[in-house]
């Protein structure tokens, strides 16, 4: 049999899917930014098991249908969309390549699809919202709530569509290969010091000359001066708020006018309390498996939840989506569309805008071919008889 070979060069065009962009991602920046993106919390199964639920949903096709058009996009909170996608919330990205936001933003900008920026991000979310994308803002749950309040009123002035709670990281999960790389908080030891000396490419990029990247949504909490990543990863494991119930998600309904989401829904009933807490939507999510480990999949969990919160409250799934055949089995599973954490991530370490470019047209061409290959023309119509679940 013969080898499967990946492609190992830097022309990003060929690159034919996001295990190939992964594999330059790994290749270009130092090994704590690659266990950084790819850890999971102890013993990896929630994050395995994220890829394996997918692989056990067979795509059921259609012959003879006319697919000689095929229409990728949809709606969302009433918006069209080009595909069911949004690029996900994920903090620290200034570290795999300079301004990673601004870069996942305007790649999503230009793929028309909405990017949704952390709180732990390092590119103020004015800047980001500037850039003319469809912007959502992520926030936890910080104890001060006055600061919290006014990184909302930041974002409602920005011209932010929607307001992300993420819900499950408030304890943090246990990511041993990432711990393992520092000696102390945010201080690398020697072998990663040395392997950071050997990517000049990526120093040029990230540390030189603005250093390492500071927390620009953080600000209002950590005082002048103390944005760096050490002070402000001891500061966030500070302000978690582990005290907040579903009682405490009405203080932010009040506060915010637009769209407001939970993220880190795994359960119906949880689903269920979100909708009657006046949520617009949820995101099931176990982080990418980067919290708790020996959790379900969000996706075996969608047709549960859906069924639960009914047709009309919008749901994002997320975790584990590699391929466009992915987000189209989330969408006859009842999502309106889902998340890409680390498959947008890949691009971006790979080859900063044009890296996510390519990551996204991967998704977008493998969507495409799915559509034509099941025999559902259009992405609005692909239903759970698209899909059977393996036993
Ligand atoms: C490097 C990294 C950083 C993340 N940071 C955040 C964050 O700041 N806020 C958040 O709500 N989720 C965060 N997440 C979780 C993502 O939003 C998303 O739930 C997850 O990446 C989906 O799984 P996938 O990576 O398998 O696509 C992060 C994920 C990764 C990989």
């Amino acid at each position: 049999m013969l080898k499967r070979r990946l492609y190992r060069g830097r022309d990003l065009a060929r690159a034919h899917d996001i295990a190939e962009l992964r594999a330059m991602a790994a290749r270009r920046v130092p090994n704590f930014c690659v266990e950084y993106l790819e850890g999971g919390a102890d013993d990896e199964l929630a994050l395995a098991r994220n890829r394996a639920a997918f692989d056990a949903i067979d795509l059921l096709p259609r012959t003879l249908v006319d697919v000689s058009r095929r229409d990728l996009g949809c709606t969302l909170f009433g918006s069209p969309v080009a595909l069911p996608a949004l690029i996900a919330p994920t903090g620290f990205n200034g570290l795999l390549a300079h301004e990673g936001d601004r870069l996942l933003a305007e790649a999503a900008r230009d793929a028309g699809i909405p990017f949704c920026q952390s709180m732990v991000s390092t590119i103020a979310l004015e800047d980001i919202a500037a850039t003319g994308v469809r912007h959502w803002m992520q926030i936890y749950p910080f104890k001060d709530r006055a600061n919290l309040a006014g990184v909302v009123k930041r974002a409602e002035r920005a011209g932010s569509e929607a307001i992300v709670l993420t819900t499950d990281a408030s304890v943090f999960g246990n990511r041993t290969w990432d711990r393992r790389n520092y000696r102390a908080p945010m201080k690398l030891d020697a072998r990663n010091l040395l392997d950071v000396a050997l990517h000049p490419r990526w120093i040029l990029d990230v540390l030189v000359p603005h250093g390492m990247p500071r927390f620009r949504n953080l600000g209002d909490f950590l005082p002048p001066g103390m944005d760096s990543a050490r002070n402000a990863a001891a500061f966030l494991a500070a302000q978690m708020d582990l005290t907040l119930t579903w009682n405490d998600i009405r203080w932010l309904r009040d506060l915010w006018p637009r769209k407001l989401l939970i993220k880190g829904i795994l359960l119906p009933e949880d689903a269920v309390r979100a909708q009657e807490a006046g949520a617009d939507g949820i995101v099931v999510s176990n982080h990418g498996g980067r919290q708790l480990d020996t959790c379900p999949a969000p996706i075996e969990m969608l047709p549960a939840i859906r069924a639960a919160v009914g047709p009309d409250m919008t749901i994002i799934v997320d975790s584990g989506l590699r391929r466009g055949s992915d987000f189209v089995k989330a969408r006859a599973l009842g999502a309106d569309a889902a998340l890409s954490g680390r498959a947008t991530l890949y691009g971006l370490a790979a080859g900063g805008k044009p890296g996510v470019a390519r990551a996204l047209e991967i998704i977008r061409s493998e969507i495409e071919r799915t559509l034509g290959l099941i025999g559902c023309p259009a992405m609005a119509d692909v239903a759970a008889d698209c899909v059977r679940l393996r036993t």
